[in-house]
């Protein structure tokens, strides 16, 4: 069985997201999308790690082979204790790259076993990304198209501060 591993902050879970999960279930017989640590984010989640899951679960109801889970260790660790062989990530534009690609060296080196897959993203979803939900959330614009219908509630509910 072909195991992808597709990790990420998700805070929250974009169409941009969603596209990549969608486009990897195809490819492998099983998806995990994991919630994980980026010790480079500091501000404040929006988002619990049981609520970005949760959300996940969600939208992701109609994919039979994807399931989530979470993580606040090691990527490579996870990966090699999944038996998974391939770690699914999506790239916007050449500005990711540089990240990406130290970020898929290191995990090589920690878990030869498995390789890193960079899936284009779709052309409408380039400039998306959570920041930029979760600001324009925030200020009171709409984030319609930008996550998927069932969790665009919970997230206006969530960010949206009436001043
Ligand atoms: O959505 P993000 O924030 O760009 O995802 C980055 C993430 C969470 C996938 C990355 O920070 C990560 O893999 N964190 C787990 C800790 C880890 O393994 N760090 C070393 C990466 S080489």
């Amino acid at each position: 069985m072909r195991i992808a591993v597709c990790p990420g902050s998700f805070d929250p879970v974009t169409m941009g997201h969603l596209d990549i999960i969608e486009r990897a279930s195809k490819l492998f017989d099983k998806v995990i999308v994991l919630v994980s640590f980026n010790p480079s984010k500091k501000t404040t989640a929006a988002f619990s790690v049981k609520e970005r899951m949760e959300l996940i679960s969600r939208v992701t109801k109609h994919l039979d082979n994807v399931l989530v889970d979470c993580n606040d260790g090691l990527l490579a660790d996870y990966v090699r204790s999944t038996g998974a062989s391939a770690i699914v990530k999506g790239l916007r534009a050449v500005s990711d790259f540089e990240y990406e690609f130290q970020m898929a060296l290191a995990n090589k080196h920690l878990c030869p076993d498995a390789e890193t897959v960079f899936l284009t993203t779709s052309t409408e979803n380039m400039y998306l990304s959570s920041s930029v939900v979760k600001e324009i959330a925030s200020l009171g614009g709409d984030i319609t198209g930008f996550v998927p219908p069932e969790i665009l509630d919970d997230i206006n509910e969530r960010l949206f501060i009436e001043s």
